[in-house]
């Protein structure tokens, strides 16, 4: 029998398909496996039972992979499972940054009790324009499962997509060759891109990346897009071009105190991957993966 834990709750449908041979129980004390999302497990105590944790996400930065390794535990993620997901909400806040919707839909509540709305509409309506995203450039940061994808969608947007990642595999090089730019220097799509998104892992080096120096390249009309990590942006330098007007927007899925009600932040409570299409996906990869380890001693991910 094999025992396992969930650290935060997980899409069920994954859950189900555990056999009989494994037990859920409520404490990671002589678990076998841990299922987490996205609790921090830093300060977890790690039993020596414990062979495998598998990530139901694709960032491993709530996992302490040293700690992990010198046990000889083996870490799981599960790339490209929830990628839809954030990929929809990447676009989601690119057109929420680019047109008035709020503003608008707020609007038509507050004149809700009027008889000529329609007509008073068409007279207020230039108070809520806003910008195409089509024929915009648009620059992503690291081309792995998310970025891709985004990267294709806003080819078929209308959209001039500049890609940048120093260690691009060939499969996704050879996919996007036809559409995306692909390009060597970062700096470039901090200089002329008209969207910049972000879709690397937070690692030592990828932490503050998009600096104060790289902010300060970008344009006044900028929108940058955060749906990776918010440790990845200098949010102090990014809040102050915002407030001076150096950049137009910041769209961020991490909220903090730095960011929420800054001029130009539009942050979103780390909804990206909170779809039940990405969910459910998440969390069958991650109990597949678990299963084949301590079933077979395969490390795939399914
Ligand atoms: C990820 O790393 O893929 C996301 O943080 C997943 C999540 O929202 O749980």
């Amino acid at each position: 029998m094999f025992k396992y834990n969930c650290l935060n709750p997980i899409a069920a449908v994954g859950l189900d398909l555990f056999s009989d041979q494994y037990e859920k129980v409520d404490e990671l004390k002589d678990a076998q496996a841990a299922l987490v999302r996205s609790a921090a497990m830093h300060d977890l105590e790690l039993p020596d039972t414990l062979e495998a944790v598998a990530r139901a996400g694709a960032g491993v930065n709530n996992i302490p992979l040293d700690k992990c390794a010198e046990k000889g535990i083996v870490v799981f993620n599960t790339p490209g499972a929830n990628a839809n997901g954030v990929k929809e909400l990447v676009f989601a806040g690119m057109l929420y940054a680019s047109r008035d919707i709020v503003g608008g839909i707020e609007w038509c509540l507050e004149n809700q009790n009027d008889e000529n709305i329609a007509k008073t509409a068409e007279k207020q309506k230039k108070n809520f324009a806003g910008t195409e995203i089509s024929g915009k450039k648009l620059g992503v940061i690291g081309l792995g499962a998310i970025g891709v994808l985004v990267a294709n969608a806003a080819i078929h947007m209308g959209m001039e997509v500049y890609g940048y990642d120093p260690y691009i595999s060939v499969a996704a090089a050879w996919n996007l060759s036809r559409s995306v730019k692909h390009i060597s220097n970062v700096e470039d799509i901090y200089r002329e891109c008209d969207y910049i998104t972000i879709h690397v892992p937070l690692l030592d080096s990828t932490k503050k990346m998009i600096s104060a120096d790289a902010i300060a390249m970008m344009k006044p009309t900028a929108i940058i897009l955060n749906f990776a990590r918010d440790l990845l942006v200098d949010e102090e330098a990014m809040v102050d071009a915002l407030a001076a007007g150096k950049v137009h927007k910041y769209v961020s899925d991490f909220p903090n105190t730095t960011t929420v009600g800054a001029k130009g932040c539009i942050v979103t409570p780390h909804l990206g991957a909170s779809t039940a299409e990405s969910e459910d996906n998440c969390a069958i990869m991650a109990v597949r993966e678990i299963r084949d380890y301590l079933e077979n001693g395969n490390i795939v991910h399914s």
